[in-house]
């Protein structure tokens, strides 16, 4: 997690008694244990912002009520709008005493405002402060994340476009099939992403839902504008039900299942990237400002941005599971395991935009070596399928052809020759519909230009492919 290391403060139990919000009920302090146990400050604190704008709406609302009068309340929103500023300088402490971001908020506002801030609690509950919070912070990350995800699908194009000619052996099973353009390669790529940032701003729009109001579960005891609330914190919409508002995670659930879809394709990526920068493929050269080299021997640069990508797919995957596992049982409405969706959250939040920052970063520095993905192409007999597709177009049955081009084959990898080096003779042994015109079908453009189709990869197909590309990118 990318948050600096922050001092915390201990109080002792006593002290802590004295600064709980739920302090009247009991006559014993909470064990030193249990309250490190239950705190969350360490990761929650992170959502300080979001708390402090929910607040200030929230007290202009009680303000709206009568609840209170016009000085409490702008006192109390520039006490809020002071206390990131006074925490990052030291002059508001961080103490695990105090639980987690919104029992730290309120508390340094009475510090702040005195009386006025024992106010501001009146028809709310940090169970639907939290969700609100977490919300917004969720709305900035996938905006954030949307952006970067753009930035990479751009240079994706741009990737394919500069490359729509240069063929390269496709692979089945890592064995080669058949040749196709790695232009045509790199808007597969582009498929993949794009159904994510698809998949992405569902989440965002499902997200896009005010729980406040919701209170501890039943609702708000106070008749809260709540269209009034969703429209100042720039929700289109409040929740339906209070007990869903509070109980539900499912926005937060389903970005991390999108995240992990997504990093399941980059790490597909970075295993391609990691192999065709490897030396018997030599397709690609990585940025040396995206390598790092070995401490004992001199001449390696190894893949290791690629390689982290694939890695941490796997830390995602786990914060799926971790938060599925951690609602599957909860009975409705609000339960105290919600406080652990938040470290799965966060970190599934910060490896993601880190992913694609880096990725973003080192593809456009990636040289493609066209002459070497030539090469490749040429061996492995990619241009097998060529041969009995002209055979079909002399009327051959596709079986026949098949069958007929498999011993061609056969004989061929025995003189360790490609197909275009057979004699026509040789080539008519197989079958005696070949003739001259065969030769020009074994030439790597044919085979590339002959899957001349929507969705195909011939140059002419990968430039229409581009093009709506382009327009796909930017539809909202
Ligand atoms: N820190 C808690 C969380 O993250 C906030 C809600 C606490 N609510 C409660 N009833 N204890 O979920």
């Amino acid at each position: 997690m990318n948050t600096p290391p922050t001092k915390f403060t201990k109080s002792t139990p006593g002290q802590a008694a004295g600064k709980k919000l739920w302090g009247g009920r009991f006559s014993a302090p909470t064990a030193a244990d249990m309250e490190a146990f239950n705190a969350s400050i360490h990761f929650d604190r992170r959502l300080l912002p979001y708390d402090v704008t929910v607040s200030t709406v929230y007290a202009r609302m009680l303000q709206r009520l009568g609840l209170l009068d016009e000085q409490e309340c702008e006192r109390i929103c520039t006490a809020l709008g002071r206390l990131e500023e006074e925490a990052a300088a030291g002059v508001r402490r961080w103490d695990t005493a105090l639980e987690d971001v919104h029992t730290h908020v309120e508390v340094w506002l009475v510090e702040a405002v005195g009386e006025a801030g024992r106010k501001l609690h009146a028809g709310r509950s940090r169970n639907d402060l939290v969700v609100t919070s977490m919300r917004l912070y969720l709305r900035d990350q996938l905006d954030e994340i949307d952006a970067t995800l753009n930035r990479l699908l751009e240079v994706l194009i741009e990737l394919a476009e500069r490359e729509a000619d240069s063929v390269m052996p496709g692979y089945t099973h890592l064995q080669t099939a058949q040749p196709v353009t790695f232009g045509h390669h790199m808007l597969a790529w582009f498929e993949m992403l794009l159904r994510d940032r698809g998949r992405l701003r569902d989440c965002r729009r499902r997200a896009d839902v005010l729980p406040l109001g919701a209170a501890a579960l039943a609702g708000s005891g106070f008749p809260l504008d709540r269209a009034w609330l969703a429209a100042e914190l720039g929700f289109s919409a409040y929740t339906e039900n209070s007990l869903d508002a509070i109980s539900d995670r499912d926005c937060f659930i389903e970005f991390v299942a999108a995240a992990a879809m997504l990093m399941m394709h980059l790490s597909r990526c970075s295993e391609e990237l990691v192999l065709w920068s490897s030396h018997p493929f030599a397709f690609v050269e990585l940025p040396d400002a995206y390598c790092t080299g070995s401490s004992i021997m001199p001449q390696k640069k190894n893949p290791d941005a690629a390689e982290l990508v694939r890695g941490k797919s796997g830390r995602v995957y786990g914060s799926l599971l971790s938060l599925l596992t951690m609602m599957k049982a909860q009975p409705l409405a609000y339960n105290r395991d919600n406080q652990e969706d938040k470290e799965p959250f966060f970190d599934c939040a910060d490896t993601l935009r880190d992913c694609l920052r880096i990725y973003a970063g080192m593809l456009p520095g990636m040289q493609v070596r066209r002459e070497r993905l030539r090469e490749a192409a040429e061996q492995g007999y990619s241009n097998a399928t060529e041969v009995a597709d002209y055979l079909v177009r002399k009327g051959v049955p596709f079986r026949d052809a098949h069958e007929a081009v498999g011993g061609v084959v056969r004989r061929a990898l025995k003189k360790g020759r490609p197909l275009a080096e057979l004699s026509l003779a040789e080539l008519q042994q197989a079958h005696p519909a070949m003739e001259e015109d065969i030769y020009d079908c074994l030439r790597l453009e044919a085979a590339v230009g002959a899957r001349d189709l929507p969705g195909g990869t011939a140059p002419g197909q990968v430039r229409k492919a581009l093009e709506r590309a382009r327009r796909r990118l930017r539809a909202p």
